[in-house]
This record gives structure tokens, sequence and C-alpha cells, in this order.
């Protein structure tokens, strides 16, 4: 087990695997900071069989058995409710919000502020210097409206909330238990401290819990041609990533509470974002690094088949998720009902980046080459050409035609989008290509068009 992972606070993170963003929610500057979840082989115990898992034989049943002792830990004793509960006023929606800094977190920010029905946002955030600056430097990189954060009905907070109470003052911590009607829990840590928030609210009924999980807590194969909106009982499904893990604990450890003492609770597990209303796809992530390395081995990757990509963008993501916070739905999937062939976009963008697609492999290979040439320091390649860095997982990835690309068990949407119904109207095409490019131009990630321009006369001299 994680050593940071102490008292009610859930942090953990995996071996040789990045940790943040969307599917496939890989950081191309996230350390691994795995400290070994599993020291010792085997306890002994053999996991339940789960007919829907094609590969059970490679299953690592040491990481199966301790994902449930870590379920069984943070489901121990959930606080009774008070004696004494008080109706609810009912004078809007109070929501409590973690992890608002980040990209989806601000996006989740712009749509409470232009809820009427919402009253009161507690935004809980690690505390740094510069908070506020931070989410408007955030909110700007992804062409939200900075009025957002200057509505009088946000409270910025900087705390820890894997302490006790939250890190939150006795006082704050009673008036937001007391007052908060919905939780949104946007980041990995800390879910069972938000739970005991829950339960030892004052009003009758006590807040939602709401968890911005990912459709990436399906790893494993599954029998069924889509991931479907459905609680996850076997581990298995999920093992061998510790994002995907750490999201099953959370989940499981949400969907216990609600069983034993009736919570309401939402699982969103949400599919790959992709990109801002002004085109900002968040650069840490696969699909940009994907993108830069066209500029170091002059070729982008191709796909199996149509390689349908169930992608949604952020804005639309994040307005459909505030929609689904009163849903009794415990599960859905936040993805595209209508998912797009992978060439829909990657056409156009071996075009404008004047490179071919080739096949999968052949851009791996490219990658192998790439790393290997001693005319730079490793760091300065990785600084150039940031796929590298997921050199590893690129050369793994699991490209079977009936998965997404990239390895994604396609994630149904049905349930999702019967909840939020305009969800089937949401269009991704190709369209979206020139404004990635343009986001990614302006904050200096990939080189000016005008770069890129000349670069094409010169080919073709
Ligand atoms: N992006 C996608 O396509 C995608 C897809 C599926 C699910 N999701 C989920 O959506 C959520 C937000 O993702 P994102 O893409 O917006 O990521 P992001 O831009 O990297 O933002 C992550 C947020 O989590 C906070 N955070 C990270 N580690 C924390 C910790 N140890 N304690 C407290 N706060 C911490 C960050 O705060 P700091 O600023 O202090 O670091 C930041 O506010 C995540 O739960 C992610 O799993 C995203």
């Amino acid at each position: 087990m994680s050593p940071s992972n102490s008292g009610n606070t859930q942090t953990y993170t995996s071996p040789n695997q990045p940790s943040s963003g969307g599917h496939p929610e890989l950081s191309v500057t996230a350390a691994s900071t795995y400290h070994g979840l599993v020291q010792s082989s085997h306890s002994g115990v053999t996991p339940d069989s789960n007919p829907l898992l094609s590969d059970e034989s490679s299953i690592d049943q040491a990481k199966i058995n301790l994902l449930r002792l870590l379920v069984t830990k943070y489901t121990i004793a959930f606080p009774h409710r008070p004696i004494v509960l008080h109706p609810r006023k009912d004078d809007g929606d109070v929501v409590l919000v973690t992890g608002t800094t980040g990209m989806f977190g601000c996006h989740i920010l712009a749509q409470l502020s232009l809820d009427p029905s919402v009253r009161l946002v507690y935004a809980l955030n690690r505390a740094s210097n510069g908070l506020v600056e931070r989410h408007l430097e955030s909110i700007k990189l992804q062409g939200l409206l900075a009025e957002c954060l200057t509505s009088p009905k946000f409270r910025i907070i900087g705390t820890d909330i894997s302490q006790p109470n939250l890190g939150l003052s006795p006082e704050l911590y009673e008036e937001i238990r007391d007052s908060v009607t919905h939780i949104i829990h946007n980041v990995l840590q800390a879910t069972r401290n938000l739970v005991d928030l829950a339960l030892s609210s004052r009003c009758l009924e006590p807040p939602s819990i709401m968890f911005v999980s990912s459709v990436s807590v399906f790893r494993r194969p599954y029998k069924l041609p889509l991931a479907p909106e459905v609680a996850i009982n076997d581990p298995a499904t999920c093992v061998g990533w510790g994002y995907s893990e750490s999201k099953w604990v959370a989940e499981s450890t949400l969907l216990a509470a609600a069983e034993e003492t009736g919570l309401r609770v939402n699982i969103v597990r949400v599919g790959q974002l992709c990109g801002a209303k002004n085109g900002h796809w968040n650069e840490k992530e696969a699909l940009s690094a994907i993108v830069k390395s066209a500029y170091s081995v002059h070729c982008l990757p191709d796909v199996p088949g149509l390689g349908l990509v169930s992608w949604i963008p952020a804005y639309e993501a994040a307005k459909a998720l505030i929609e689904m916070r009163d849903s009794t739905e415990q599960v859905l999937h936040l993805a595209n009902p209508h998912p797009q062939p992978w060439r829909t976009f990657f056409d156009p963008l071996s075009h404008e980046l004047d490179v071919p697609l080739v096949p999968y492999d052949t851009w791996v290979s490219a990658l192998e080459a790439d790393i290997n040439d001693p005319s730079m320091t490793l760091l300065d390649h990785l600084k150039r050409n940031p796929a590298l860095r997921l050199l590893n997982w690129f050369q793994h990835v699991d490209m079977d035609e009936e998965k997404e690309p990239l390895g994604l068990i396609p994630p149904s949407a049905i349930k999702a989008s019967r909840v939020v119904p305009w969800l089937n109207d949401v269009e991704i095409g190709e369209n979206m290509v020139t404004r990635w490019l343009g986001a990614w131009r302006e904050t200096g990630f990939l080189p000016s068009a005008s770069h890129d321009r000349s670069r094409k006369v010169v080919s073709k001299l």
C-alpha cells in the first residue's frame, strides 16, 4: 500500500503509469509515484470469477485482493446520521466541488456560475499561493469568462481535503456540512472524508455525492461490445493501471456508502474530453503529445479499422455533468453517444501538419528511432517530443479493432443520453482540428502557423 495512504485519505498511484487527465488519462508530466501497492506476491485468496472478462488468466490476483482491502478500509464504520435533523430551506442548491484549478474543474465552475438554481459554491482546492490567480490563468486558457470566478456565489478555499474535517476550521466545516446540497468530487483523493461530511449533515436530506470517474475503469477487455453503465463489482476489470484502480476504489467506496447508509451517489464516468470551446486541449495528455510528435518524427499514427472515438468537448461535458446532479441513476457514462472515426480528425491533422498518416506500429517505430538519436540528450528529446515520455505506454497499448484507438473499451452512454437528451446532439467533427491547432500554437506548445508554412515551402524545394 502506498505510504501516502493514511487515516481516512485515499492517495494511491501506480507503477510506471502516469496519473491524470482523460482517456488515455495519461499525463506526460506526471511522475510515477508508486511506492509498491503490491509488495508481496499472493495472499492466497481467489477472486470471484467474472464471466464478462476475456483474459482472466493474466489478472494480478494480489492486486485484486489489495484493491478489495482498500475498499474494506474506506468503508468501515460509516458515521451515523445526527439524531436531530432539520428540513432544508428551499433557497437554491449549495454545491461543494473539489479540484477546480484544472481543465475540467474550471468548466464545472463556469457551468455552476451559469446555473440560476445554484446559490453558493464552495470550491475546495490544494492550498497554494495565488489560488485565485491560478484559477484565472486556467479559466483564460480554456477560453472561459473570468466573470464566472468573480461571481459572488463562489468561495474558493485552499485546504488539504485528506485531513480530518477536510482540513477546514471547525466553523467552516460546520457551515459547509449544514448547507451543502450537492458534492461534486472531481479529484481522486479523500473520497471517504466527503462521505463522512455528507452523513454528518444536519439536514434531513444529506447532500448527494457525484464522483467524476473515468471510463478507463474498464481496462480489461469486456465480452460485451460496450462497457455498461453499471457498478463494477469485480476489480479485475480495472487492474493494471493505478489511475483506473484508484477510480474503482473511490467508486466502490461511494457505492458501498450508498447501499449501507442510503446516501445518494452518482458515479459519472467521463470519457476523453476533447478540448475547450477555444480548442484548448490539455497539453499534458496523450493526444496532444501525439500531434506534437509530428514535428519530430514527420508522421502521425493511423489506427486499424474505423477507430471510432467517443470524445466529448469539455464545455458540453461540464454542462451535462451539472445537469446529472439530481439523477437517480447511480452510474452514467459521460461520453459521446455518437462516436466518430479517428480519420475525421487525423486526415485534417495530417493535411495541416503536412505529414503522412502511417500504420500505428510504424509511428511507434519512428518514436523508437527518435529517442535513440544520440545527437541530443534524453531531456532535450523529451522536451521536444513529449510522446517519447509515453513511449512505453504507446508500445504496449492494445490496438484491438474492437476497442477505441489507444485501448479504450467503447463506453455505452445510453443511460446518460436519457438523463441529458441533448447529449445526442453534441457533434464532434473535423472543424475542431483548426481550433485545437490554433490553441496549441497560441500557447507555444506547437510552432506557429507561419513556421509550418515555411517548413512546407522548404520541403517542397
Ligand atoms: N481530461 C479528461 O479527458 C478526463 C477524462 C475522464 C475523467 N477525467 C477526470 O476529470 C477530473 C479532472 O481532470 P482534468 O483533466 O481537469 O485534470 P487536470 O487539469 O490535471 O486537473 C486536476 C485537478 O485535480 C487537482 N488535484 C490533483 N491532484 C490533487 C491532490 N492530490 N489533491 C487535491 N487536488 C488535486 C488539481 O489541483 P492542482 O492545480 O493543485 O494540481 C486540479 O485542480 C479528474 O478526476 C479526471 O480523472 C478527465
